[in-house]
């Protein structure tokens, strides 16, 4: 049985080496060193995936914001709206295509919801996550700061009409234009 709990410092080696295997290279393992770092980490997203005591899968959620302009009166104010940004998540190549990357997903998003937040943004395989309720972002109003194409740039409303009258620019946190 595979358990889905909150990483702690005991398990950052893990998470390294399952991010490196993963992906192939240490790019994302120091994504997540450096996230960790920032003022912006949240402990209780940042999730491992546990199977006989051994780290096979992780995933991190960072908040971020969509950059909004919002008239008030005649004044254009900005008026941002806090979302998470889901990346990277990565399952050891030996544990994939077992149910291990859902399960990290599903969790995850049920520990977003329950920490209040209504909408989640990411960039990845367009045939993986629409399942999970993730959709096209552009075609809902949203544009990213990265070059990215528009089946691969998705967003999910966590709580139904999160996403209504919410348009502009996904400004992820500065630690992904080293990857990006
Ligand atoms: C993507 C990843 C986290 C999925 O984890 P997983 O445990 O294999 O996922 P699950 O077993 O729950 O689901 C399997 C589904 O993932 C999808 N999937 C897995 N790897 C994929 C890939 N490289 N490209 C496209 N889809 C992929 C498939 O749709 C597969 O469904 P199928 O078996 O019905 O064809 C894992 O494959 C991984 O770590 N990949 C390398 C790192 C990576 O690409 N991370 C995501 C960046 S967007």
């Amino acid at each position: 049985m595979t358990r889905v709990r909150a990483g702690t410092a005991t398990d950052y080696a893990a998470v390294h080496e399952v991010n490196k295997l993963a992906f192939g290279g240490e790019g994302e393992s120091r994504l997540v060193e450096a996230l960790r770092k920032s003022r912006y980490f949240c402990p209780k997203l940042s999730l491992v995936a546990v199977k006989d005591q051994k780290v096979v899968g992780h995933i991190l959620f960072s908040p971020a914001v969509i950059e909004r302009v919002v008239e008030i009166g005649k004044k254009a104010e900005n008026n941002d709206v806090p979302v998470l940004v889901l990346a990277p998540m990565a399952v050891l190549p030996e544990f994939q295509r077992q149910g291990i990357g859902s399960q990290l997903i599903l969790q995850g998003l049920e520990e977003c919801k329950r920490l209040g937040f209504g909408i989640a943004i990411l960039i990845g395989h367009p045939g993986f996550y629409p399942r999970f309720g993730f959709m096209p972002a552009r075609a809902r109003g949203l544009e990213c700061i990265y070059k990215v194409s528009n089946e691969a740039f998705l967003v999910a409303e966590l709580v139904p009409g999160a996403l209504k009258g919410v348009q502009g620019m996904v400004r992820y946190p500065v630690e992904f234009d080293a990857v990006a």
